[in-house]
């Protein structure tokens, strides 16, 4: 009678025992998880929607180059607007992409406030913003990631190249890029919170150029009439409106690059011609190539992976003596 009480514990035992090993082979492991869940989106299946700024300078355009020439290597489908410097255009653009039902949606805010609305209905619609290059004051939860440059570094990074180049005593003229544009907003304030330190370093005048080489001429031409030789050096937003800056030197009768120090953003080509021509002292790197990095972001998007908030550009400054030899190389 023992024994059998003992035969029955150890045999219902072993029936507990064979009872879990079927429950967990039935239960969906890796694979049977995949087989239920969604099928994950490709390359090829992806359909995005690019509302550009515009063609306002040289980096914008490599800007397009990269995002266009990527598309077509992996095979996405792009839907690319470009709303000639107008944020309605934007606006209008988003709201086309909504109306679409594009898989993603990316965009450089030409300026950073008024977006809220349009991005909202994005939202609602299960359409996720990746901000490129430019960053838009909105909620956190109206975008889901923003790849693009550091600007209030790039501001640092040019008024510590400026004090060096001008032992710390300046009269400049800044030209300013887009009012109330990110990289604008950022390239002011870094390079004043430099400043701050020099008291020699005095900014006597600022203005928007617009970012764009025929405002920049404009700009400083009226600069030069007004201020004349007190200008000791100039803090171009990027190389565009330096190049314009730089022609309006000439006209005025000065050297640029020895008469006037001259810094600026982006590391174009044309930046670096300046700088083999004497005419430009050093540009900040900003850097438009973002396609290959802005795809593989949106794919994981929506393929609901995680993605950081902030992916950040790496980037470096470049001088004269650089120039020769980085210039066949840039791509922009
Ligand atoms: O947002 C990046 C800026 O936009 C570039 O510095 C400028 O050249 C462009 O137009």
């Amino acid at each position: 009678m023992r024994i059998s009480k003992t035969f029955l514990a150890i045999a219902l035992l072993l029936l507990i025992a064979q009872g879990c090993t079927l429950q967990s082979s039935q239960a969906p492991g890796p694979q049977g998880a995949a087989l239920s869940a969604k099928p994950k989106k490709t390359y090829q299946d992806l359909v995005v929607g690019y509302a550009q700024i515009g063609a306002e300078s040289e980096w914008r355009t490599a800007n397009t180059t990269s995002i266009k020439q990527e598309a077509e290597r992996l095979g996405v489908e792009l839907k690319f607007m470009d709303a000639q410097q107008k944020q309605e255009n934007q606006i209008l653009a988003l709201r086309t992409f909504i109306a679409e039902k594009v898989d993603v949606i990316g965009i450089p805010a030409v300026v950073e406030t008024g977006w809220e609305e349009v991005f909202q209905e994005a939202k609602d619609a299960g359409i996720p913003i990746i901000l490129v290059d430019r960053f838009a004051d909105v909620p956190e939860d109206q975008y889901v990631t923003y790849l693009g440059s550091d600007f209030l570094e790039e501001g640092r990074k040019a008024a510590r190249v400026m004090v060096s180049l001008t032992n710390g005593n300046a009269n400049i003229v800044e030209l300013v890029g887009t009012i109330d544009s990110a990289p604008a907003n950022g390239r002011y304030k870094g390079f004043r919170e430099i400043l701050a330190d020099y008291p020699l370093m005095k900014i006597i005048d600022s203005e928007s150029g617009d970012f764009t080489r025929a405002r920049g001429l404009e700009v400083m031409r009226s600069m030069m009439q007004k201020h004349g030789n007190a200008i000791t050096a100039v803090y171009a937003h990027n190389d565009d409106m330096a190049l314009g800056a730089i022609q309006a030197i000439e006209e005025y009768g000065l050297t640029p690059g020895a008469d006037i120090k001259i810094v600026s953003v982006d590391a174009a080509k044309g930046a670096f011609e300046a700088m083999i021509a004497g005419k430009l002292n050093a540009t900040v790197e900003c850097n438009p190539l973002l396609g290959p990095q802005f795809f593989e972001l949106a794919l994981k998007v929506v393929n609901g992976e995680a993605v950081p908030k902030r992916v950040p550009s790496i980037e470096g400054i470049f001088f004269p003596n650089d120039a020769l030899r980085v210039l066949p190389t840039r791509k922009y």
